[in-house]
């Protein structure tokens, strides 16, 4: 059996299209909106009209790039959140259009676990690079800062979340006080390179179980800037590279730890990472040495499937679709949505 899944991501600012066919990717197009740019962070009404502007070429680009005509489609898969609301209309509308008018279903996609589930994208048919179940994933991204435990496709439980911040904000936060570019996390991370991890001592939070909090860490950074500020009015620009530095070991330090806590705890040694913040390269690096010291089986995404993609989208609902769990047309996406 032959199963052609479009799927279709438009939760935030990128606006993506994606074809798998059996779990292959043959295509994955994203359009990202530069117009936020200057407003330091996503303006939500601007994202919609941006989406409803580039939805139908990015489609129409997806399909040419897989070599595959919409006669061909099985099914339509798109996200029905987490997200913004107006972002996500637009996608779950020309979703409900094109899936009624090729009489095809349409398969809700959960954002988040899509974002694990990228670990189950194939590049090739004969890529088996997936992880086996049970395995740890740690979700981080600019909205998301959790620790889950994935059982099955469809079977994942959040064990350790975010109380505040996520990472990802805890980066653009910081970054935005020492006046850098939005988003923040990945100018830190290219300042960083250049720093030194250990010249500043941010706090770190204690709290119990597999929950973090970055709030703690933010005001510590605010505070040491204002007090060094006070002695040395280029502070920031003299010492950025190291600021950088040490935020971001900070950061992967509170992260890792808690993990590493996770897996002694359940005794589960096959750990992925997900979303935008695991395109960190302080991140990726100390996950692969965790790796080799406890002896994990690690799985770090390609670069390409840390952010926003539909091809994400599409795997998901291939799952789902051969499970006939489809969606039905007078569905709404929600803002709000947890995984489980
Ligand atoms: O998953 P994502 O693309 O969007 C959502 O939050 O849904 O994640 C975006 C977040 C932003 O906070 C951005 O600063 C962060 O991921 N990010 C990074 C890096 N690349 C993206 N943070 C640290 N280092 C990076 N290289």
């Amino acid at each position: 059996m032959t199963v052609t899944i479009l799927g279709i991501e438009s939760s935030c600012d990128d606006t993506s299209a994606a074809v798998i066919r059996n779990g292959v990717m043959l295509s994955n197009i994203i359009a990202g909106q530069d117009v936020h740019r200057r407003y330091g962070g996503v303006v939500p009404e601007l994202a919609s009209r941006a989406h409803q502007q580039n939805i139908i070429p990015v489609v129409a680009e997806a399909l040419r790039c897989a070599g595959v005509e919409k006669s061909e489609l099985n099914a339509i898969a798109i996200t029905f959140g987490p997200g913004l609301l107006g972002s996500l209309l637009v996608g779950v509308s020309f979703a409900k259009g094109l899936s009624a008018s090729l009489r095809i279903p349409l398969v809700d996609v959960n954002h988040l676990q899509a974002h694990v589930l990228a670990h189950f994208i194939r590049r090739t048919p004969d890529d088996t690079s997936a992880p086996s179940f049970p395995f740890l994933c740690l979700l981080v991204s600019g909205g998301n800062s959790q620790i889950i435990r994935v059982e099955d496709y469809d079977r994942m439980e959040v064990i350790g979340r975010t109380i505040d911040d996520a990472a990802g904000e805890a980066f653009d936060k910081c970054a935005k006080v020492m006046g850098l570019d939005y988003p923040g996390g990945p100018v830190v991370n290219r300042l960083a390179a250049e720093g030194n991890p250990k010249a500043f001592t941010f706090a770190k939070p204690h709290i119990p179980g597999y929950d973090y909090s970055f709030s703690g860490l933010k005001t510590s950074f605010l505070y040491t800037l204002r007090d060094c500020l006070k002695k040395d009015r280029n502070f920031i620009e003299n010492h950025k590279a190291d600021l950088c530095a040490s935020l971001q070991s900070t950061i992967v330090d509170i992260l890792m730890n808690k993990l590493l806590q996770a897996s002694n705890d359940s005794g589960i040694k096959t750990l992925a990472l997900a979303g935008g913040v695991s395109a960190n390269t302080a991140l990726r690096e100390s996950f692969a040495h965790y790796a080799l010291r406890y002896g994990w089986e690690a799985h770090i995404p390609l670069l390409a499937f840390t952010t926003d993609n539909a091809a994400m989208v599409a795997v998901s609902g291939y799952f789902k679709y051969l499970k006939k769990d489809f969606c039905r047309m007078d569905a709404v996406p929600f803002a709000r949505v947890t995984i489980g």
